[in-house]
């Protein structure tokens, strides 16, 4: 899954002071795909110990790319990295921030400053998450696009997606039982802990590693009391109960039973 490897020399960027252009390892491997301001971005999180070194693209998205990369104790993490705003994304999240007055100034923004604030917004909303015990990703680090959070996988390995692991024919129907009690937990505990609703949640967005179930690409989570929220909420559960009642195969509760249960507080719906 790793593409090709990107070699910085720590030691050379991290020293405190500015990137000449003859530092031009960096730019050479680096300059097709990021601008010169992700680039000097990535040299900062160096500067303050974040990123110790980028290994190689696990994934690249429409706007986002997501490197394998290693922290100053030598373990993996995950960076993602904010590229590009088209226009069908800027009009993909005004449906999330209209409503969120937390968010609702930022689409006058250019695109360098759009990407911040959605790597920033992603973070926070990923921290909220983790606080409030939801199995997400740890989130490390932000600093202008770039977000750093923990590596699901190992040795550079990112673990398979639900939607993969299904495909590959690798979940039985207990194990079926049981990630959906976990991923119902999960949606319960975004709601009331975190007071959160993913907005994108599928097959396509969540991870499994050592047999637990990781949720990822929260950057369009938004607030309990957002106007859309439960509508965002009802599609996620859809969403869910679609994939483990007709593509694996097993007996779940309707939607709707489960959506009332999450929003009444009732945990034991499952
Ligand atoms: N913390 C992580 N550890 C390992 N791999 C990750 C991590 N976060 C994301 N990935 C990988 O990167 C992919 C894209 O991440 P994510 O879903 O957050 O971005 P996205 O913007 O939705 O991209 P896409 O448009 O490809 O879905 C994931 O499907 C997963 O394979
Ligand atoms: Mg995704």
């Amino acid at each position: 899954m790793v593409s090709r490897d990107i070699d910085i020399d720590i030691e050379f960027y991290s020293r405190d002071r500015e990137p000449r252009r003859k530092d031009k390892d960096l730019f050479e491997t680096v300059e097709e795909v990021f601008d010169k301001a992700t680039v000097l971005a990535v040299i900062e999180l160096m500067r303050r110990r974040c990123i110790k070194e980028l290994k190689g693209v696990i994934s690249s998205g429409k706007e986002a790319r997501v490197y394998w990369a290693k922290g100053f104790d030598n373990e993996d993490i995950a960076v993602k990295i904010y590229l590009t705003s088209t226009a069908e994304f800027r009009k993909g999240i005004l449906k999330y921030i209209r409503g969120d007055p937390r968010y609702e100034w930022i689409t006058s923004l250019h695109t360098h400053k759009l990407m911040a604030v959605w790597a920033r917004k992603e973070y926070s909303n990923l921290k909220q998450m983790y606080d409030a015990g939801v199995r997400v990703p740890k989130p490390l680090c932000v600093y202008r696009n770039i977000l750093v959070m923990e590596f699901i996988g190992e040795n550079g390995v990112r673990a398979p997606l639900l939607k993969e692991l299904n495909d590959a024919k690798a979940i039985d129907s207990n194990m079926a039982e049981r990630f959906f009690i976990d991923i119902i937990d999960n949606i319960y505990k975004i709601y009331w802990n975190a007071k959160l609703v993913h907005g994108d949640l599928s097959e396509y967005n969540v991870m499994v590693y050592r047999d637990l179930l990781y949720i990822i690409d929260v950057s369009q989570a938004v607030k309990i009391d957002h106007p859309n929220a439960h509508e965002f909420l009802y599609r996620d559960i859809q969403n869910i109960v679609r994939f483990f009642s007709n593509e694996i195969g097993i007996k779940t509760p309707r939607p709707e039973e489960l959506f009332n249960g999450i929003v009444k507080g009732i945990r034991e719906i499952t």
